[in-house]
Protein backbone atom coordinates (compact mmCIF):
# COMPACT_ATOMS: atom_id res chain seq x y z
CA UNK A 1 0.00 0.00 0.00
CA UNK A 2 1.48 3.58 -0.68
CA UNK A 3 1.44 5.12 2.72
CA UNK A 4 1.49 9.41 2.18
CA UNK A 5 2.09 11.34 5.48
CA UNK A 6 2.38 14.60 6.99
CA UNK A 7 4.60 14.85 9.92
CA UNK A 8 4.22 18.01 12.28
CA UNK A 9 6.80 18.15 15.11
CA UNK A 10 6.03 21.09 16.86
CA UNK A 11 7.49 22.16 19.86
CA UNK A 12 9.42 21.02 23.25
CA UNK A 13 10.00 17.16 22.95
CA UNK A 14 7.71 16.71 20.16
CA UNK A 15 11.08 16.77 17.40
CA UNK A 16 12.05 13.97 19.78
CA UNK A 17 9.30 11.41 20.21
CA UNK A 18 7.91 11.98 16.29
CA UNK A 19 11.38 11.04 15.26
CA UNK A 20 10.80 7.76 17.08
CA UNK A 21 7.69 7.26 16.01
CA UNK A 22 8.68 8.01 12.44
CA UNK A 23 11.41 5.29 12.39
CA UNK A 24 8.76 2.94 14.19
CA UNK A 25 6.69 3.70 11.09
CA UNK A 26 9.35 3.44 8.75
CA UNK A 27 10.10 -0.10 9.88
CA UNK A 28 6.71 -1.35 9.80
CA UNK A 29 6.42 -0.11 5.85
CA UNK A 30 9.49 -1.53 5.37
CA UNK A 31 8.40 -5.09 6.84
CA UNK A 32 5.10 -5.27 5.64
CA UNK A 33 6.37 -3.92 2.01
CA UNK A 34 4.18 -0.77 2.48
CA UNK A 35 6.07 2.36 0.52
CA UNK A 36 6.14 5.25 2.37
CA UNK A 37 6.03 9.22 1.74
CA UNK A 38 6.50 12.23 4.05
CA UNK A 39 7.22 15.58 4.58
CA UNK A 40 7.69 17.33 7.29
CA UNK A 41 5.89 21.01 8.48
CA UNK A 42 5.92 24.17 10.83
CA UNK A 43 3.03 23.94 13.48
CA UNK A 44 2.60 25.83 16.93
CA UNK A 45 5.21 28.14 18.72
CA UNK A 46 8.18 27.24 16.08
CA UNK A 47 5.68 28.18 13.42
CA UNK A 48 5.23 31.85 14.94
CA UNK A 49 9.13 31.73 15.19
CA UNK A 50 9.49 31.59 11.90
CA UNK A 51 6.61 32.30 9.91
CA UNK A 52 4.25 34.13 12.32
CA UNK A 53 1.46 31.78 12.55
CA UNK A 54 1.05 28.91 14.15
CA UNK A 55 -0.51 27.16 11.43
CA UNK A 56 0.45 28.18 8.05
CA UNK A 57 -1.57 27.55 5.03
CA UNK A 58 1.75 25.50 3.30
CA UNK A 59 1.11 23.27 6.50
CA UNK A 60 -2.34 23.05 6.15
CA UNK A 61 -2.03 22.16 2.87
CA UNK A 62 0.36 19.55 3.04
CA UNK A 63 -2.56 17.92 5.82
CA UNK A 64 -4.97 18.59 3.07
CA UNK A 65 -2.99 16.35 0.42
CA UNK A 66 -1.59 13.39 2.74
CA UNK A 67 -3.40 10.17 4.15
CA UNK A 68 -2.86 11.07 7.62
CA UNK A 69 -1.08 13.35 9.90
CA UNK A 70 1.72 12.46 12.83
CA UNK A 71 1.78 14.98 15.17
CA UNK A 72 3.83 15.78 17.44
CA UNK A 73 3.04 18.60 20.77
CA UNK A 74 2.88 22.18 20.25
CA UNK A 75 3.49 24.88 23.66
CA UNK A 76 6.30 27.17 24.87
CA UNK A 77 6.67 28.30 28.20
CA UNK A 78 7.33 31.99 26.40
CA UNK A 79 3.64 31.80 25.50
CA UNK A 80 2.08 29.81 29.01
CA UNK A 81 3.85 32.87 30.44
CA UNK A 82 2.32 36.02 28.33
CA UNK A 83 -1.13 35.97 28.78
CA UNK A 84 -1.29 39.17 26.60
CA UNK A 85 0.00 37.67 23.87
CA UNK A 86 -2.79 37.54 20.41
CA UNK A 87 -0.83 34.92 18.72
CA UNK A 88 -0.50 31.62 20.63
CA UNK A 89 0.71 28.29 19.91
CA UNK A 90 -2.72 26.54 20.68
CA UNK A 91 -4.19 28.35 18.22
CA UNK A 92 -2.50 26.51 15.36
CA UNK A 93 -4.16 23.48 17.04
CA UNK A 94 -7.35 24.61 17.40
CA UNK A 95 -7.65 25.83 13.92
CA UNK A 96 -5.48 22.25 12.49
CA UNK A 97 -8.98 20.73 13.98
CA UNK A 98 -11.09 23.20 13.01
CA UNK A 99 -10.00 23.35 9.12
CA UNK A 100 -9.37 19.40 9.12
CA UNK A 101 -12.80 19.00 10.31
CA UNK A 102 -11.66 16.30 13.26
CA UNK A 103 -14.99 16.50 15.76
CA UNK A 104 -13.51 13.30 17.40
CA UNK A 105 -10.62 12.36 19.24
CA UNK A 106 -10.15 8.91 20.34
CA UNK A 107 -8.40 7.87 23.05
CA UNK A 108 -7.96 4.62 24.30
CA UNK A 109 -7.30 3.83 28.12
CA UNK A 110 -5.74 0.92 28.95
CA UNK A 111 -3.40 -1.02 31.62
CA UNK A 112 0.05 -2.50 30.64
CA UNK A 113 0.50 -5.27 33.32
CA UNK A 114 4.37 -4.28 33.63
CA UNK A 115 3.00 -0.97 34.54
CA UNK A 116 0.62 -1.27 37.24
CA UNK A 117 2.83 -0.81 39.81
CA UNK A 118 3.26 3.19 38.46
CA UNK A 119 -0.21 3.71 38.87
CA UNK A 120 -1.21 5.47 42.42
CA UNK A 121 -4.30 3.70 42.31
CA UNK A 122 -4.80 -0.21 43.78
CA UNK A 123 -3.80 -2.36 41.39
CA UNK A 124 -7.15 -5.16 41.95
CA UNK A 125 -8.65 -1.47 40.43
CA UNK A 126 -7.09 -0.90 37.56
CA UNK A 127 -5.79 -4.19 36.05
CA UNK A 128 -7.85 -5.06 33.11
CA UNK A 129 -9.20 -1.62 32.71
CA UNK A 130 -9.51 -1.02 29.04
CA UNK A 131 -12.18 1.57 27.56
CA UNK A 132 -12.45 4.26 24.97
CA UNK A 133 -12.86 7.74 25.46
CA UNK A 134 -14.56 9.91 22.85
CA UNK A 135 -14.29 13.68 23.20
CA UNK A 136 -15.47 15.61 20.88
CA UNK A 137 -12.99 18.09 19.39
CA UNK A 138 -14.56 21.48 17.22
CA UNK A 139 -16.91 23.04 19.70
CA UNK A 140 -17.34 23.90 22.84
CA UNK A 141 -15.86 26.20 25.34
CA UNK A 142 -12.96 25.99 23.35
CA UNK A 143 -15.03 27.60 19.94
CA UNK A 144 -17.94 29.23 20.95
CA UNK A 145 -18.02 33.05 20.60
CA UNK A 146 -18.37 35.51 22.05
CA UNK A 147 -15.07 35.17 24.04
CA UNK A 148 -13.28 38.03 25.11
CA UNK A 149 -13.08 40.36 28.13
CA UNK A 150 -15.01 43.56 29.18
CA UNK A 151 -12.96 47.67 28.40
CA UNK A 152 -11.84 47.41 31.69
CA UNK A 153 -10.07 44.09 31.79
CA UNK A 154 -12.01 42.90 35.06
CA UNK A 155 -14.47 40.54 33.45
CA UNK A 156 -14.08 38.09 30.82
CA UNK A 157 -16.05 35.07 29.43
CA UNK A 158 -16.46 32.28 27.31
CA UNK A 159 -19.21 30.40 25.56
CA UNK A 160 -20.07 26.96 25.55
CA UNK A 161 -22.11 26.59 21.95
CA UNK A 162 -23.22 23.36 20.51
CA UNK A 163 -25.90 22.57 17.36
CA UNK A 164 -27.58 19.29 16.70
CA UNK A 165 -26.15 18.35 14.37
CA UNK A 166 -21.71 18.22 16.08
CA UNK A 167 -24.11 16.35 19.11
CA UNK A 168 -25.84 13.52 16.06
CA UNK A 169 -22.37 13.17 14.63
CA UNK A 170 -20.18 12.44 17.38
CA UNK A 171 -23.25 10.78 19.40
CA UNK A 172 -23.22 8.19 16.51
CA UNK A 173 -19.33 7.44 16.27
CA UNK A 174 -19.40 6.66 19.88
CA UNK A 175 -22.65 3.94 19.20
CA UNK A 176 -20.63 2.83 16.16
CA UNK A 177 -17.42 2.13 18.14
CA UNK A 178 -19.17 0.50 21.10
CA UNK A 179 -20.76 -1.77 18.99
CA UNK A 180 -17.24 -2.88 18.03
CA UNK A 181 -16.69 -3.47 21.29
CA UNK A 182 -18.65 -4.51 24.34
CA UNK A 183 -21.54 -2.96 23.77
CA UNK A 184 -21.84 -0.14 26.68
CA UNK A 185 -21.98 3.41 25.85
CA UNK A 186 -21.74 6.10 29.02
CA UNK A 187 -22.75 9.46 27.54
CA UNK A 188 -21.11 12.22 30.30
CA UNK A 189 -22.35 15.90 30.48
CA UNK A 190 -23.94 18.38 33.34
CA UNK A 191 -27.38 18.27 32.06
CA UNK A 192 -28.33 19.45 35.57
CA UNK A 193 -27.00 22.98 35.11
CA UNK A 194 -25.70 23.48 31.34
CA UNK A 195 -28.46 24.54 28.74
CA UNK A 196 -25.73 22.90 26.28
CA UNK A 197 -25.41 19.64 28.10
CA UNK A 198 -29.37 19.53 27.94
CA UNK A 199 -29.38 19.23 24.08
CA UNK A 200 -26.50 17.36 24.03
CA UNK A 201 -28.93 14.14 26.15
CA UNK A 202 -31.87 15.30 24.30
CA UNK A 203 -30.56 14.48 20.94
CA UNK A 204 -28.34 11.45 22.65
CA UNK A 205 -32.00 9.60 23.88
CA UNK A 206 -33.03 10.39 20.10
CA UNK A 207 -30.16 8.71 18.99
CA UNK A 208 -30.59 6.04 21.33
CA UNK A 209 -33.71 4.61 19.67
CA UNK A 210 -31.14 3.59 16.50
CA UNK A 211 -29.39 1.69 18.51
CA UNK A 212 -31.15 -0.71 20.75
CA UNK A 213 -28.57 -3.76 21.02
CA UNK A 214 -26.24 -0.81 23.06
CA UNK A 215 -26.75 -0.67 26.33
CA UNK A 216 -26.90 3.18 27.25
CA UNK A 217 -26.25 5.40 30.43
CA UNK A 218 -26.11 9.27 31.34
CA UNK A 219 -23.85 10.40 33.83
CA UNK A 220 -23.18 13.84 35.43
CA UNK A 221 -19.74 14.83 34.52
CA UNK A 222 -18.62 14.96 38.17
CA UNK A 223 -19.84 11.85 38.89
CA UNK A 224 -17.54 10.33 35.75
CA UNK A 225 -14.60 12.10 37.23
CA UNK A 226 -15.07 10.37 40.68
CA UNK A 227 -16.21 6.60 38.94
CA UNK A 228 -13.22 6.86 36.29
CA UNK A 229 -11.20 6.78 39.41
CA UNK A 230 -12.95 4.60 41.40
CA UNK A 231 -14.52 2.03 39.40
CA UNK A 232 -12.57 2.11 35.68
CA UNK A 233 -13.57 -0.92 34.65
CA UNK A 234 -16.89 -0.49 34.58
CA UNK A 235 -16.36 1.82 31.30
CA UNK A 236 -16.64 0.67 27.53
CA UNK A 237 -17.03 3.96 25.35
CA UNK A 238 -17.50 7.04 27.29
CA UNK A 239 -18.30 10.35 24.90
CA UNK A 240 -18.39 13.58 25.76
CA UNK A 241 -18.21 17.67 25.14
CA UNK A 242 -14.81 19.19 24.87
CA UNK A 243 -14.13 20.62 27.80
CA UNK A 244 -15.17 17.97 30.01
CA UNK A 245 -13.37 15.34 27.29
CA UNK A 246 -10.00 17.37 27.74
CA UNK A 247 -10.20 17.05 31.21
CA UNK A 248 -11.40 13.23 31.93
CA UNK A 249 -8.59 11.96 29.53
CA UNK A 250 -6.04 13.40 31.86
CA UNK A 251 -7.37 12.09 34.64
CA UNK A 252 -7.80 8.14 33.13
CA UNK A 253 -3.94 8.62 32.25
CA UNK A 254 -2.66 7.77 35.73
CA UNK A 255 -4.83 4.73 35.20
CA UNK A 256 -2.14 3.63 32.51
CA UNK A 257 0.42 4.96 34.63
CA UNK A 258 1.88 8.18 32.70
CA UNK A 259 0.68 10.50 30.36
CA UNK A 260 3.62 9.88 28.31
CA UNK A 261 1.87 6.60 27.44
CA UNK A 262 -1.40 7.58 26.39
CA UNK A 263 -1.91 7.90 21.84
CA UNK A 264 -5.28 9.33 20.44
CA UNK A 265 -7.01 9.48 17.10
CA UNK A 266 -8.50 12.71 15.86
CA UNK A 267 -10.86 11.73 13.09
CA UNK A 268 -13.63 14.27 10.86
CA UNK A 269 -14.07 15.36 7.53
CA UNK A 270 -10.58 15.52 6.26
CA UNK A 271 -7.34 13.85 6.75
CA UNK A 272 -7.02 12.35 10.64
CA UNK A 273 -4.57 13.09 12.86
CA UNK A 274 -2.51 11.13 14.85
CA UNK A 275 -1.11 11.75 18.54
CA UNK A 276 -0.20 11.72 21.80
CA UNK A 277 -2.03 13.21 24.55
CA UNK A 278 -0.05 15.06 26.12
CA UNK A 279 1.94 18.44 25.94
CA UNK A 280 5.23 19.69 24.52
CA UNK A 281 6.79 18.97 28.07
CA UNK A 282 9.27 22.10 27.97
CA UNK A 283 11.58 20.92 30.45
CA UNK A 284 12.48 17.85 29.32
CA UNK A 285 13.01 19.05 25.67
CA UNK A 286 16.41 18.15 24.20
CA UNK A 287 17.27 15.98 27.03
CA UNK A 288 16.23 12.82 25.10
CA UNK A 289 14.49 11.57 28.62
CA UNK A 290 10.82 12.00 27.14
CA UNK A 291 8.40 8.73 26.71
CA UNK A 292 7.98 8.35 23.33
CA UNK A 293 5.09 5.53 23.69
CA UNK A 294 2.81 7.61 23.71
CA UNK A 295 3.46 9.06 20.38
CA UNK A 296 4.75 5.17 19.34
CA UNK A 297 1.20 3.86 19.73
CA UNK A 298 -0.42 6.75 18.10
CA UNK A 299 1.56 5.41 15.27
CA UNK A 300 -0.05 2.57 15.60
CA UNK A 301 -3.34 4.48 15.92
CA UNK A 302 -2.42 5.58 12.21
CA UNK A 303 -2.27 1.99 10.57
CA UNK A 304 -5.36 1.24 11.98
CA UNK A 305 -7.48 3.72 12.08
CA UNK A 306 -6.16 5.94 8.38
CA UNK A 307 -5.19 2.49 6.41
CA UNK A 308 -7.32 0.09 8.47
CA UNK A 309 -3.95 -1.84 8.46
CA UNK A 310 -4.50 -3.74 11.41
CA UNK A 311 -1.61 -6.67 11.50
CA UNK A 312 0.83 -3.85 11.79
CA UNK A 313 -0.90 -1.82 14.43
CA UNK A 314 -0.67 -5.03 16.42
CA UNK A 315 2.67 -5.51 15.65
CA UNK A 316 3.69 -1.83 17.23
CA UNK A 317 1.49 -2.69 20.11
CA UNK A 318 3.37 -6.21 20.52
CA UNK A 319 7.10 -4.45 20.35
CA UNK A 320 5.87 -1.76 22.82
CA UNK A 321 4.58 -4.62 25.26
CA UNK A 322 7.76 -6.01 24.85
CA UNK A 323 9.74 -3.24 25.55
CA UNK A 324 7.93 -2.69 29.22
CA UNK A 325 8.24 -5.86 29.76
CA UNK A 326 12.15 -6.48 29.24
CA UNK A 327 12.42 -2.59 31.06
CA UNK A 328 13.24 -0.71 28.51
CA UNK A 329 11.66 2.33 29.27
CA UNK A 330 12.13 5.59 30.24
CA UNK A 331 12.32 7.52 33.67
CA UNK A 332 8.72 8.19 33.48
CA UNK A 333 8.08 4.43 33.70
CA UNK A 334 11.71 3.30 34.75
CA UNK A 335 11.94 0.11 37.45
CA UNK A 336 14.14 0.20 39.80
CA UNK A 337 15.63 3.33 38.71
CA UNK A 338 17.14 1.93 35.69
CA UNK A 339 15.94 4.59 32.60
CA UNK A 340 16.85 4.26 29.01
CA UNK A 341 16.74 7.41 26.90
CA UNK A 342 13.83 8.81 24.32
CA UNK A 343 15.89 7.53 21.71
CA UNK A 344 17.40 4.09 23.08
CA UNK A 345 13.14 2.74 23.69
CA UNK A 346 12.66 3.85 20.22
CA UNK A 347 15.64 2.28 18.95
CA UNK A 348 14.53 -0.87 20.88
CA UNK A 349 11.53 -1.12 19.41
CA UNK A 350 12.82 -0.70 15.45
CA UNK A 351 14.69 -3.57 16.32
CA UNK A 352 12.08 -5.60 17.67
CA UNK A 353 10.09 -4.89 14.51
CA UNK A 354 12.79 -5.60 12.62
CA UNK A 355 13.67 -8.92 13.75
CA UNK A 356 10.46 -10.18 14.16
N1 LIG B 1 -1.77 18.53 22.23
C1 LIG B 1 -0.84 19.38 22.62
O1 LIG B 1 0.05 19.72 21.85
C2 LIG B 1 -0.84 19.87 24.03
C3 LIG B 1 -1.58 19.25 25.04
C4 LIG B 1 -1.45 19.70 26.35
C5 LIG B 1 -0.62 20.76 26.64
N2 LIG B 1 0.06 21.38 25.64
C6 LIG B 1 1.06 22.45 25.91
O2 LIG B 1 2.24 21.82 26.41
C7 LIG B 1 2.92 22.73 27.26
C8 LIG B 1 3.21 22.06 28.59
O3 LIG B 1 1.97 21.80 29.26
P1 LIG B 1 1.80 20.90 30.55
O4 LIG B 1 3.07 20.91 31.32
O5 LIG B 1 0.55 21.27 31.19
O6 LIG B 1 1.53 19.42 29.99
P2 LIG B 1 2.53 18.28 29.45
O7 LIG B 1 1.66 17.16 29.00
O8 LIG B 1 3.49 18.82 28.47
O9 LIG B 1 3.35 17.81 30.74
C9 LIG B 1 2.75 17.53 32.00
C10 LIG B 1 3.59 16.50 32.74
O10 LIG B 1 3.33 15.21 32.19
C11 LIG B 1 4.50 14.43 32.11
N3 LIG B 1 4.75 14.10 30.69
C12 LIG B 1 4.11 14.63 29.61
N4 LIG B 1 4.55 14.06 28.49
C13 LIG B 1 5.49 13.16 28.86
C14 LIG B 1 6.33 12.26 28.14
N5 LIG B 1 6.28 12.12 26.79
N6 LIG B 1 7.20 11.52 28.84
C15 LIG B 1 7.25 11.59 30.18
N7 LIG B 1 6.48 12.41 30.92
C16 LIG B 1 5.61 13.18 30.26
C17 LIG B 1 5.61 15.28 32.72
O11 LIG B 1 5.72 14.94 34.08
C18 LIG B 1 5.11 16.69 32.58
O12 LIG B 1 5.62 17.54 33.58
C19 LIG B 1 2.02 23.96 27.38
O13 LIG B 1 2.50 24.94 26.52
C20 LIG B 1 0.65 23.45 26.95
O14 LIG B 1 -0.14 24.48 26.40
C21 LIG B 1 -0.01 20.95 24.35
Amino acid sequence: MKLNIAILPGDGIGPEIITQALEVTKAICTKFNHELTYKEALVGAIAIDKTGNPYPQETHNLCMDSDAVLFGAIGDPKYDNNPSAKVRPEQGLLKMRKELGLYANLRPINTFPSLIHKSPLRPDLVEGADFMCVRELTGGLYFGRPQGRSEDGNTAYDTCVYTREEIERIVRLAYKLAGQRNKKLTIVDKANVLCSSRLWRQVSQEIEKEFPDIETEYMFVDNAAMQIIQWPKRFDVLVTENLFGDILTDEASVITGSLGMLPSASIGIHTSVFEPIHGSYPQAAGKNIANPLATILSAALMFEYAFDLKKEGALIRKAVDASMEQKIVTEDIAFDGKAYSTFEVGNWIVDYIKNS
